[in-house]
């Protein structure tokens, strides 16, 4: 045993008190408290995704010809295919809804302010890519929702000025939904998209560990010690979060399986057309104001998000006052429930 592990030390010379110091960050105390546990989760479920993703992958087809035919064969047919399609769905559920929370709890502590600019730019890119990935899978299935869903979104993109058209032609690949679309939203989801996902997780892991988590001090910390070690002991923490999860996602699997649509009808545009939850505050926003300012005031929020530590500094000069941008916040939070509920609840 001693000269398989002196072998490998020579070829691969990491001493152990190197690779400790790299693990062993301590870590602030108040990481103790769950919701710091929240960038961990989306980093999690982005394993399963992956890897739930990957056995779809074997059987999915992505033609219009044989996509719908491949999912209930993966539905109905393949041994355990209903269970890993259900997991990768409620999935995706968890893991839009697990980077939204981490944001609010970055956003509403202040987590982005100097030295963490940067790093909110990285997760700004995170999130568009989560989300670009929950749109293409949708419309994977093609399912009428499926194939809707993406008419209306390319429709959308083409109304953004001077560049929509070459977006919707990029993203369809023709003028309109054609052969050639399905497997560009696959390479986009399966290949794309996730890359640049773990390139930019690693952009974001490594200014974090560069950085180390922003300090908070509590008033009920009643530890005497102000940080704890990396590993294990939070390691137990994000550990014990992604069991819990894991049942959880097992269980909707089991009680709640993903269902299957009426197949894909170019010629029947269906009487409601929905997108994902996590779209609906942006549908509800494009029905309020319609034409070029809906996409234009989405554009600009969306850039506001970005610049938002630019923002926020300036707010606070102007404003002489450290928390404008909680209420800031609780007022965005509200209008985004307010709206995805509005969205839910009616049917047009
Ligand atoms: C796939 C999505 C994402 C993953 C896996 C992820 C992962 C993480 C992890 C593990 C941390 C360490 C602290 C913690 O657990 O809270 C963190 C911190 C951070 N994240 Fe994310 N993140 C994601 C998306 C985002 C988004 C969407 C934003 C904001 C736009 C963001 C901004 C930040 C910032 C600024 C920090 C530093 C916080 C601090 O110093 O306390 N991240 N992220």
């Amino acid at each position: 045993m001693g000269f398989v592990v002196d072998w490998i030390r020579e070829r691969v010379p990491i001493r152990g008190d190197q690779l400790r110091e790299l693990t062993n960050e301590p870590v602030p105390n108040h990481l103790k408290r769950w919701w710091f546990c929240l960038g961990g989760t989306p980093a999690y479920l982005f394993v399963v995704q992956i890897v739930t993703g990957i056995l779809l992958a074997f059987y999915y087809s992505s033609s219009p010809q044989t996509a719908y035919q491949s999912v209930r064969y993966i539905t109905d047919d393949v041994t355990y295919g209903w269970y890993f399609r259900s997991l990768h769905k409620w999935g995706a559920t968890f893991m839009v809804a697990a980077v939204i929370l981490h944001q609010m709890r970055v956003y509403f502590t202040g987590a982005y302010r100097k030295p963490r600019e940067l790093n909110w730019l990285v997760g700004m890119c995170l999130l568009l890519c989560t989300l670009g990935v929950g749109f293409t899978g949708y419309s994977l299935v093609f399912e009428q929702l499926s194939y809707w869903g993406a008419t209306v979104g390319a429709n959308i993109s083409d109304t953004v000025p001077l560049v929509g058209p070459v977006l919707k032609e990029m993203l369809l690949g023709g003028d309109a939904y054609n052969e050639r679309t399905l497997s560009r939203f696959f390479i986009l989801h399966a290949a794309i998209l996730p890359g640049t996902m773990i390139l930019l997780l690693a952009i974001h892991i490594t200014l974090i560990r560069l950085q180390g988590v922003t300090e908070f001090k509590f008033e009920d910390d009643a530890a005497t010690e102000d940080h704890f070690n990396f590993f294990p002991d939070h390691l137990y923490t994000e550990v014990i979060a992604g069991l819990v999860l894991m049942l959880l996602l097992s269980a909707l699997a089991t009680i709640l399986p993903a269902t299957l649509g009426d197949r894909a009808d170019p010629l029947t545009t269906p009487e409601v057309i929905k997108p994902e939850w996590f779209f609906y505050v942006t549908f509800r926003w494009l029905k309020l104001f319609s034409g070029t300012f809906a996409v234009l005031s989405m554009g600009f929020i969306v850039l506001a998000m970005f610049l938002w530590p630019w923002i926020d500094n300036l707010l606070r000069r102007v404003t002489r006052r450290e928390d404008a941008s909680v209420y800031i916040g609780i007022v965005a939070v509200c209008l985004i429930i307010g709206m995805t509920v509005y969205e839910a609840a009616v049917a047009h």
